[in-house]
């Protein structure tokens, strides 16, 4: 069995030159799937707001909700670092607040939080606590509503905004900062330039890990956007076995003999 990653194994990967392979996970089976498959990083990523709960935007989800799935997730992970997402509105408030709502996830099996957006004091209080802390910059989805949509950030000269909050991020002591819709070049720019772990998505080659939505790899959706490839055919697999036990049952074909007791 390979040896518990933690996050400063995650940082130091960075520093080897090891790629750093990060997939989500909302409940014990996809985390136990991504556990025994070797990822390093399992996020338990509030897009289980768009994934599990069917909201359009991250926007609704809440701590309680990140706290059910974490304990979930927690059950299925043996070796991977295990990272909550702390929610829209759970630590924008104060960085006491992002404490009480970090120590929470902590609580319930956490091993490292996410935040989304430029808060290096946020960052700073909760590594003096304890919490090793991932940032998040470029394209934030709890900001839709500020960026107007779902759109590529830091192009042209806006790249050094980008750029300048990844810098505080990992100077606030962010062990990592996901990298998401920004053009390739600024990914390589920000990785080079910080000390903290890039993980992208939709941020080209060249950041020191990938990170991507675990019911996108699998197929699930029947779109398959820009920044991520199916690597099963989930939606198709599944309906198909949905509708071919359908007609079993319809037909008296499911169960039988064998099925009984
Ligand atoms: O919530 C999430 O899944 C994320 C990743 C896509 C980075 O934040």
């Amino acid at each position: 069995m390979a040896s518990k990653i933690t996050a400063p194994k995650i940082l130091a990967k960075k520093h080897s030159g090891e790629r750093i392979v990060c997939l989500t996970a909302y409940d014990f089976t996809s985390a136990a799937i991504a556990d025994e498959s070797g990822v390093d990083l399992i996020l338990v990523g509030d897009s289980l707001g768009n994934v599990i709960l069917g909201y359009d935007t991250t926007v609704p989800v809440t701590l309680d909700d990140m706290i059910h799935h974490t304990k979930a997730a927690r059950r299925g992970v043996n070796n991977a670092l295990l990272v909550a997402d702390l929610p829209f509105g759970s630590y924008n408030s104060s960085t006491s607040q992002a404490v009480d709502s970090a120590v929470a996830l902590m609580k319930a099996g956490a091993e490292a939080v996410k935040l989304e957006g430029d808060y290096p004091e946020a960052i700073e209080a909760l590594v003096k606590a304890g919490i090793p802390t991932m940032g998040h910059v470029g394209f934030t989805p709890q900001s839709v509503n500020k960026f107007g949509g779902f759109k590529v950030q830091g192009k042209a000269d806006s790249g050094q905004i980008v750029n300048d909050a990844a810098k505080r991020l990992s100077d606030a002591g962010a062990f990592s900062v996901v990298l998401e819709l920004i053009p390739a070049e600024l990914a390589k720019q920000i990785t080079n330039n910080i000390h903290a772990a890039t993980i992208g998505i939709g941020a080209g080659i060249h950041c020191d890990g990938e990170i991507q939505v675990f019911h996108d790899i699998m197929g699930f959706a029947p779109k398959v956007y820009k920044h991520t490839r199916h690597y099963a055919k989930g939606g198709e697999l599944f309906r198909g076995a949905v509708s071919e036990y359908s007609q079993d049952v319809r037909d008296g074909k499911f169960p039988t003999e064998e099925n009984s007791f």
